[in-house]
């Protein structure tokens, strides 16, 4: 059942496309975290509450790998608003000029998954360049567990620095807050 990654079609999809993406978006998340559904923050419920908030601000946008009829997964997010709440939860603080946000500068990257199957064949990383490609951000943003160092690395090699750490809601995890630049 693996792919090679240039079989997979990259296909993209806006907040118009919610009602046909939702369901793929939830049955992946709900497979590839069926170890942590029962952490409250984790659930397919608060999932879905994320994803209406993010996909309630403009420029929300996905990608998803299909091999066939399959997805395999996919990447989403949306631009920072002016006075982001993501710099706010910053447990390090960062200098004015790195958190300023117009509501153009920054892609917020919420979740980039691939299902089993196809990791370590370059899946990932298609699904995550394909988001980025014709975005108009200046940069990119993501959060990564640190304790997920291997996760964290493969970041680095994709081209974010570590800007340090936040924690987003109160039953959230710490998370590492990285940063790239875009074109
Ligand atoms: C992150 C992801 C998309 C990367 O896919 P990929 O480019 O094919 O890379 P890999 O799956 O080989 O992951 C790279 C390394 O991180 C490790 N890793 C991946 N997800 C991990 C997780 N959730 N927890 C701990 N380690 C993880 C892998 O085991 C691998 O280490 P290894 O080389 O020693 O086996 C994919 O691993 C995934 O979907 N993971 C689960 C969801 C997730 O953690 N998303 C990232 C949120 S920031």
């Amino acid at each position: 059942m693996t792919a090679a990654p240039d079989a997979l079609t990259l296909r993209r999809y806006g907040r118009d496309d919610l009602d046909n993406v939702r369901p793929t978006l939830t049955d992946l998340y709900a497979e590839v975290y069926a170890d942590r559904l029962s952490d409250p923050f984790f659930s397919v419920e608060r999932f879905q509450e994320r994803l209406d908030g993010h996909v309630s601000r403009p420029g929300w946008e996905a990608v998803v790998g299909w091999d066939g009829d399959q997805a395999v997964g996919y990447a989403y997010g949306s631009p920072l608003p002016e006075r982001a709440r993501w710099w706010a939860g910053m447990l390090t603080p960062l200098p004015e000029e790195l958190t300023h946000e117009t509501g153009q500068r920054t892609l917020a990257l919420f979740e980039l998954l691939v299902r089993a199957p196809w990791r370590k064949t370059g899946s990932a990383h298609r699904i995550h360049e394909e988001l980025l490609t014709s975005r108009p951000e200046e940069r990119v943003t993501l959060l990564v567990e640190p304790t997920h160092p291997k996760v964290k690395a493969l970041y680095e090699r994709w081209g974010y620095d570590n800007v340090g750490d936040q924690q987003p809601f109160p039953d959230a995890p710490v998370y590492t807050t990285m940063l790239r630049q875009l074109g």
